[in-house]
């Protein structure tokens, strides 16, 4: 366990696949947490870089763009602009945000390969794939569709049957075909190369779980899961034309993996930002490399990637992968195909301004340790009653209360109570227990501990009661005011990893020019006489009707998804024409309806059925008004058994088309016909 001396920090973000927009999960998981990591650094005045950009290979991109009709470079230019200006809003400060497109990257991804190939480092084998003849292509496993062995749904995918969530082999599935040409693939030898994990199982058990048990209990887990069960080796190039190509002989047709090309990414895009530099970041033993990522990428940064950078030989490893749990959203996991998420780029229109808020709520309910629930009730609460009714509070108190007795300079001090000693005893090691948090990746604790300054801070107002001095005893005011102004700077710096806008608007205020880490704990960093300038909210009240609407597009989702995933049920056992012919039905024409009193669903119905007029209960109550039904044609049964329905005898059953949504609507004929005309 090394609480090692590094002399620099190399940050990097995972990189988002440009086939979406990025959201609140992908925020609170890794870049909202780096974020903070870095600006803390650099508050330190460390030496520290922070690396990010789109991951823009990988299959499900060119199926997006396949139905789209569009290339995937297309797919990959409009997703990377759309989240590249997402994190520029919310303040996420990357050193560089590039993309696995570009030059550089293609250049050292080839090269990244080559030296292993060259080294030895791959194993090649040939496997049968399955191969579309028509299309003339081998079929990534989201190309192939077919009948779950399982659970016989028979839309599965060739690696997951997403009705019963079992992870596959495309040659699992019954009756495969290509979701290119629809056609039924055929087996075809293909050669790949692998990277021999097995070979680096030793190496990576020492390093990890011997090394580093200090990761996080999440993280060293399940790292030691995986390597409980043993390494197998893994293909790092696939049968696809979008991709880095393999860059040796006889690979025509074959692209690197995605995941063998991403992480190299952020060696390219680090080459990219320090075309002469670069290498220090990456090789100097003393240069200490943290992996922001989600849970999912876990095993390729603790695993894949440092075998990969071991087996190269010059680079450095990773000293720590915080890796955070999942986001999940009302109860239910985020999903792009679903279209279950909180599009940051939503956000953005939606809140104008309020980046601070998301970037609190989402640092506060962190899933550090485990899966958590982004909530709107919870947002509005925490905006309510923590940044509004604490923060916000405090400040502007603060600021009001200068303006009144001091014309917005900050007053000298006077001699300090026994309170006032006390009160500042309270604050005075913050700073070191917010790095002691931030050191150790416990974001959520940090910002708890710079929230309880502001705490601190209001107590000490309602305590000493200014307000009621200013007649009798104006030095003491005025002692109780820089006191006061004196913890609302501590809170300028403390808050600015974590609320970067909200603390630079509160610095322009306290007339503070610049951050100076060094002097959180102090009750000197306002010098007497400071002019203040004029204050405005931090924070605003967010009301019900707006977190409201929130939920209520949440459940809109929700009803378009259900409807989606609506399918017509099988047809009944065929039954025998006698039995069809049982059926006396008729066109009718509705005379008059009204509801039935103390039920929601039900409606009495007078039918003109040509042969009599009678009446006929029915449960559209839901679906029509009395008035818009009268005159209507309608299909009616009329030989079936008269029923008592709510004392009412129902004589005869209209019939009733109903749509996927459960909406009803009557089977008529497309022109009128006279009452009584038979329906065959
Ligand atoms: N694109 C991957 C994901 O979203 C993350 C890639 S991280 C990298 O899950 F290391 F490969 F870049
Ligand atoms: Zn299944």
């Amino acid at each position: 366990m090394s609480e090692k001396n590094f002399k620099r920090t190399l940050v990097t973000t995972a990189l988002p696949y440009a086939n979406g927009p990025v959201h609140i999960g992908h925020l609170a998981g890794v870049y909202v947490p780096a974020d903070i990591y870095t600006r803390y650094l650099r508050l330190k005045g460390q030496d520290v870089i922070m690396i990010g950009g789109s991951d823009e290979h990988g299959v499900p991109i060119t199926i997006k763009a396949k139905n789209e009709g569009i290339t995937p470079q297309d797919v990959v230019d409009r997703y990377h602009g759309i989240i590249k200006k997402s994190f520029e809003e919310f303040g996420i400060t990357f050193d560089i945000y590039s993309r696995t497109t570009s030059e550089t990257h293609y250049e050292m991804a080839s090269e990244f390969f080559r030296n292993l190939y060259d080294k030895g480092e791959f194993i090649e084998k040939t496997s049968e794939q399955y191969y579309d003849e028509q299309a003339k292509q081998f079929l990534a496993d989201r190309y192939i569709i077919g009948t779950c062995p399982h659970c016989k749904n028979d839309r599965a995918y060739g690696d997951q049957c997403e009705a019963c969530g079992t992870s596959l082999n495309a040659t699992d599935l019954i009756n495969p075909r290509s979701a290119i040409s629809g056609n039924t693939p055929v087996l075809r030898e293909t050669k790949h190369w692998y990277l021999p994990l097995d070979k680096h199982e030793a190496f990576l058990r020492e390093w990890i779980l011997e090394d580093h048990k200090e990761w996080k209990p999440n993280v060293y887990g399940q790292c030691k899961s995986w390597l409980d069960m043993g390494l197998q080796p893994r293909a790092v190039s696939r049968d696809l034309d979008w991709g880095v190509p393999v860059p040796v002989e006889g690979a025509e047709g074959k692209v690197l993996y995605v995941w063998f090309d991403a992480p190299i990414g952020y060696i390219s895009n680090t080459k990219e930002l320090l075309p002469d530099t670069w290498e220090t970041y990456w090789k100097d033993p003393e240069t200490k490399l943290v992996h922001f990522i989600g849970k999912d990428n876990i095993v390729f940064h603790c695993i894949v990637f440092p075998a990969m950078l071991k087996a190269e030989g010059s680079y450095i490893l990773p000293e720590n992968v915080p890796s955070n749990e999942f986001l999940n959203l009302e109860g239910d996991k985020i999903s792009t195909s679903r279209n279950w998420a909180v599009w940051l780029h939503e956000y953005l229109q939606e809140f104008p301004g309020k980046q601070d808020v998301l970037r609190y709520v989402l640092t506060a309910n962190a899933p550090e340790t485990k899966d958590n629930d982004f909530t709107w009730k919870d947002f509005q609460a925490r905006n309510n009653n923590e940044l509004v009714a604490i923060l916000g509070n405090f400040i502007n108190r603060a600021m009001v209360l200068t303006f009144k007795y001091f014309e917005g300079k900050v007053p000298a001090r006077g001699e300090l109570t026994e309170y006032d000693l006390a009160t500042m005893a309270e604050f005075a090691n913050v700073k070191q227990a917010l790095e002691n948090n931030l050191e150790h990746y416990r974001f959520r604790d940090a910002l708890k501990e710079a929230m309880n300054l502001a705490r601190i801070g209001n107590k000490y107002l309602a305590d000493t009661e200014p307000w009621k001095l200013a007649k009798t005893d104006m030095p003491r005011v005025a002692t109780i005011m820089n006191l006061s102004l004196q913890i609302a700077a501590n809170l300028a710096i403390a808050f600015e990893p974590f609320l970067p806008f909200s603390a630079a608007k509160l610095r322009g205020f306290l007339g503070m020019e610049v951050c100076d880490w060094t002097q959180l704990g102090s009750v000197d960093i306002l010098a007497a006489d400071t002019q203040l300038q004029e204050a405005t909210l931090l924070f605003e009240k967010i009301e019900d009707s707006v977190v409201e609407a929130q939920i209520q597009k949440l459940l809109d989702t929700k009803k378009a998804n259900e409807l989606n995933a609506w399918s017509p049920k099988p047809a009944s056992d065929n039954i025998e024409f006698e039995d069809f012919m049982k059926l006396d039905i008729r066109v009718g024409t509705i005379l008059e309806a009204e509801l039935v009193p103390k039920t929601s669903k039900l409606m009495k119905l007078k039918v003109d059925t040509g042969i009599d007029q009678r009446t006929v209960v029915s449960g559209i109550a839901e679906h029509f008004k009395p008035e818009d039904v009268i005159g209507q044609q309608v299909s009616i049964l009329v030989n079936l058994a008269p029923k008592k329905l709510r004392g009412i005898e129902s004589q005869g059953m209209i019939l009733m088309a109903e749509d996927a949504d459960g909406k009803l609507r009557f089977v008529q004929p497309n022109e009128p016909v006279r009452p009584g005309s038979e329906v065959r």
